[in-house]
């Protein structure tokens, strides 16, 4: 990993969208395109946090959107595994797993579903991107600052928080890849987490979840807004398709269909609803 000086910072002058994890899920991410137009959010405000592609029924479109639309993509482990035509999805699941189980499926379906073009594109995205806002730096990543599919929660270390934030070499960092929305300030540096836009929160809602970063006087307003869009029409294409696998019914009961890779804390949550929530920073 580069350290921040090496690598350029686009400045930001306004509200910013931050999302990750469209996981194959067109109708969702139709959604929240549609919602930053509302927001008046153009695309070069826009950041996403990897993993475009994985378990829902739309890979091809979905990638399609998020590249034309979307604004700034960060690699995901999804984007590195399935560019390179790795044998399976790098999301660090343990073997013998449900999720490792589960991944077989919707990986060989993702695999099928992408051509050239877009895994060129995927190959080609930054692990990094670095954006100046409200007098901040900030490094969005996938995973950590460390490693692409390392998992940082909100119940993560502060130590190891601090030291990815260390690692980078800037105010704060934007991460993905554990799917939970969370922000968090540690010694006046921010850890933030917009959650996924293709799976629900494990809160036992279908609302899905993004953020908006504006700059407020001297700070930076931090917004965790949930979404909500015609998930029933997103699982029913899965279903469509024999790509049930679990997958399919979170959609709809808003329960992760494997809690394998959670923490205790993040485990005892699952099924209690998340509200919208801001933190000035
Ligand atoms: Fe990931």
């Amino acid at each position: 990993m580069m350290r921040a000086m090496a690598i350029p910072a686009i400045a930001m002058d306004g509200p910013v969208l931050v999302y990750g994890g469209t996981y194959s899920n067109l109708f969702a991410t139709l959604a929240l395109l549609e919602q930053a137009e509302r927001l008046g959010i153009p695309r070069e405000r826009m950041i996403c946090t990897g993993d475009v592609v994985a378990y829902c029924a739309e890979p091809l479109a979905t990638a399609d959107v998020v590249r034309r639309f979307g604004g700034h993509v960060v690699m995901g482990n999804c984007e590195e595994s399935l560019g390179n035509e790795a044998a399976d999805c790098g999301c660090g699941f343990e073997e013998g797993t449900a999720c490792a189980a589960l991944a077989v499926e919707w990986y060989a379906h993702a695999v099928d579903g992408l051509d050239a073009e877009h895994r060129a594109w995927m190959r080609g995205l930054p692990r990094r991107i670095d954006i100046l806002i409200g007098g901040r730096r900030l490094a969005a990543i996938h995973g950590a600052v460390s490693k692409i599919n390392r998992f940082i929660f909100a119940s993560t270390s502060r130590d190891e928080k601090l030291r990815e934030i260390a690692l980078a070499g800037t105010d704060g960092v934007i991460g993905g890849h554990c799917g939970l929305p969370f922000t968090q300030i540690l010694d006046g540096k921010l850890w933030h987490n917009p959650g996924a836009i293709g799976l629900p929160a494990n809160d036992g809602t279908p609302r899905v979840w993004y953020s908006v970063l504006t700059p407020e006087g001297a700070g930076l307003r931090i917004e965790h807004c949930a979404l909500d869009y015609r998930y029933r029409g997103a699982a029913g294409i899965m279903r469509g398709i024999n790509l049930a696998g679990g997958y399919a019914a979170a959609l709809e009961t808003g329960l992760w269909p494997s809690c394998d890779v959670l923490p205790p804390d993040e485990l005892r949550a699952r099924g209690r609803p998340i509200a919208p929530s801001a933190v000035l920073w």
